[in-house]
């Protein structure tokens, strides 16, 4: 089975929607095998998101992350990857499918209430990040 790093961010958290998201995850049969909320700082939500350091928002993304707590979170499943980008919807709400996470919960392209790994390498990457292998119950 394959897994994917998930965040559900400051917006939803802050809003008490990690509930809900958990629910189409969990409907999509995606298993929500390690989670922990924590509360970023702005050069740790700076170096997770270091890809996009030289985009225009980057600076305005870095300090929404460290706004308030996020729910980092690692999904298992077939083919979890894809799946989760499925259930997420499109970066910009305005654009996400009707009944995805971002469809029905985001404020903006940048409030958009979820982050999941886009590839098998930074999948990899970022569940290392935020958990050891202990914390991985599957
Ligand atoms: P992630 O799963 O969070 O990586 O989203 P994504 O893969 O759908 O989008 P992308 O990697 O292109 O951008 C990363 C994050 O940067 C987005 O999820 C948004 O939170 C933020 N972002 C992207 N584009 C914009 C923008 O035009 N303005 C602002 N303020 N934030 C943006
Ligand atoms: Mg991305």
């Amino acid at each position: 089975l394959e897994r994917t790093f998930s965040i559900i961010k400051p917006d939803a958290t802050r809003r008490n929607l990690t509930g809900k998201i958990n629910a189409k995850f969990e409907e999509a049969g995606l298993r929500i095998i390690a989670q922990k909320r924590i509360h970023l700082t702005k050069a740790q939500a700076g170096e997770f998101y270091k890809v996009h350091a030289s985009r225009p928002f980057y600076d305005e993304l870095c300090e929404f992350m460290a706004s308030a707590p996020i729910v980092a979170q690692v999904l298992e499943g077939e083919g979890a990857i894809l799946k989760n980008r499925e259930v997420m919807g499109a970066t910009n709400p305005a654009d996400a499918a009707p009944g995805t996470i971002r469809a029905e919960f985001a404020e903006s392209v940048g409030e958009n209430s979820v982050h999941g790994s886009d590839a098998p390498d930074t999948a990899k990457e970022e569940i290392a990040y935020f958990f050891s292998g202990l914390e991985l119950v599957g």
